[in-house]
């Protein structure tokens, strides 16, 4: 099993290019199925869970092209001779956003046996509201041998409230919605950039939507989709991985390609800390920390507030901070892992229930660690880089599911990292 060893102490220093966001081109590839015309996909990140996401498709019988991702960054699928209609566990307990593939296939064949999920390192995660969405919809849907089988002749548009925001949800009723017969809204819906980049491609496929980026989606269902290109968003949560490693470091960054209006609330964080931000361009944003990290509190939430995704780097920066400062976690129940084995590199954080109180600033000092989830091992990375000493990482396949060449963009940057069987 791989695992990463950091000489911490280095600060980084130059320039990194980010890459197309991991959230954004899975529910992407899912809509592949919508229709039997080519669809071409650019700006995808060449990590293991898009991988992992071909193998679905191609499993389900359609044609993929992934054979240049590495390079170009570009893929394509043609879903013209889809010949099942199930994710099988194996695949989905791999990738829990395997269930969207759920809403395309139920819309577009009548029907679709997608393994559930299961719990997560971060959470139960179950799968209800999309569901109970579903059912709104018309679909006929039976729990059986750990699968939800769905079926409908054809999807009927209907007026849903989500309980909660769920971004894979609002992504799977968007596919499906988009060719049921008659109007769809979607309330309570998730605001995610992701979210709106989908409804982008789905429109260059041919549906009607409107209010993607707000809490109320319209879809207006159409007969049949076709095929498209479309250029994936840059992962607002690399560059905020990147921000928060220039600033941990005491380097001086410059990240490019990036999407800074998507982490606004990232970025106005960071500076309450006071990291300095500048945005020389709009795609560009120049991170340091030349006066010290101050602790601030942070609270995740849906976006456009502070993402979950980046409350684990969050927290390895707060090590950092002079002071103390509560991080309180929102959407999972169990996304501190992280600070268990922060807490093995010389950090000082409490965790009462669903708060972690972290006590800085701490002299981090290298250990052997293992990473949990993929965020939690994008933590574990920062902290590494400012540790003292040899931080030694385990089960970084997490890592990769998401961050596409993360030792390589750091390496540049100066970082003494490496990978080690
Ligand atoms: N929830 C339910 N029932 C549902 C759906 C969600 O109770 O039917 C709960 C979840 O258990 C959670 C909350 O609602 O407590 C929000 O979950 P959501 O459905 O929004 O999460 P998700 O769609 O499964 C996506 C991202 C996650 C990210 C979350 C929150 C993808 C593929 N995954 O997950 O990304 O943390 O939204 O922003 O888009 C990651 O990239 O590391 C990652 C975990």
């Amino acid at each position: 099993m791989d695992k990463i060893l950091i000489k911490g102490g280095k600060p980084l220093l130059g320039s990194v290019e980010i890459s197309g966001a991991k959230n954004a081109a899975l529910p992407a590839l899912a809509a592949t199925l919508l229709t039997g015309d080519a669809v071409v996909l650019q700006n995808v990140p060449c990590v293991r869970d898009i991988q992992t996401t071909g193998q679905v498709l191609r499993d389900l019988g359609c044609d993929t092209d992934f054979r240049t991702l590495a390079l170009t960054h570009s893929c394509r699928v043609s879903a013209q001779n889809v010949t099942s209609c199930e994710a099988p566990y194996e695949l989905v307990k791999t990738m829990r956003a395997s269930v969207l593939v759920l809403g395309p296939l139920l819309a577009r064949f009548g029907k679709a046996r997608v393994s559930l999920p299961g719990g997560c390192a971060i959470g139960a995660r179950p799968i209800d509201l999309h569901i109970k969405a579903f059912e709104k919809l018309g679909a006929e849907i039976a729990i059986e041998h750990g699968y939800v089988e769905a079926r409908a002749p054809r999807l009927k548009g209907a007026e849903i409230f989500f309980d909660r925001i769920t971004v894979t949800g609002t992504e799977n009723l968007m596919m499906a919605a988009a060719l049921a017969e008659g109007h769809t809204v979607l309330n309570n819906a998730a605001r995610e950039p992701e979210v709106a980049d989908l409804a982008d491609l789905l429109r260059a496929m041919g549906a009607q939507i409107s209010g993607e980026g707000s809490s109320v989606i319209r879809i207006q269902g159409v007969e049949r989709l076709h095929g498209a290109q479309h250029t994936i968003i840059p992962d607002r949560i690399e560059t905020g991985t990147f921000l928060a490693a220039g600033a941990i470091t005491g380097g001086e960054v410059e990240i490019r390609a990036c999407r800074p209006d998507h982490l606004c609330a990232v970025i106005e964080k960071l500076e309450e800390t006071g990291v300095v931000i500048e945005r020389p361009s709009p795609s560009i944003l120049k991170v340091s920390a030349p006066h010290g990290i101050k602790a601030r509190n942070v609270t995740t939430v849906e976006h456009p507030g502070f993402a979950t995704d980046m409350q684990a780097q969050y927290m390895a920066l707060m090590t950092q901070g002079e002071g103390t400062s509560i991080v309180t976690e929102t959407i999972f129940e169990n996304r501190f892992m992280h600070a268990s084995e922060m807490v093995r590199m010389g950090a000082s954080i409490k965790i009462e229930g669903n708060r972690a109180i972290v006590f800085g600033k701490t002299q981090l000092t290298g250990a052997k660690v293992i990473a949990s989830d993929l965020r939690a091992s994008a933590s574990l990375v920062l902290a590494g880089l400012v540790a003292q000493g040899d931080t030694l990482i385990d089960r970084v396949y997490h890592l990769d599911r998401g961050y596409e060449g993360i030792e390589e963009k750091l390496k540049a940057l100066g970082a003494d990292i490496h990978r080690s069987q």
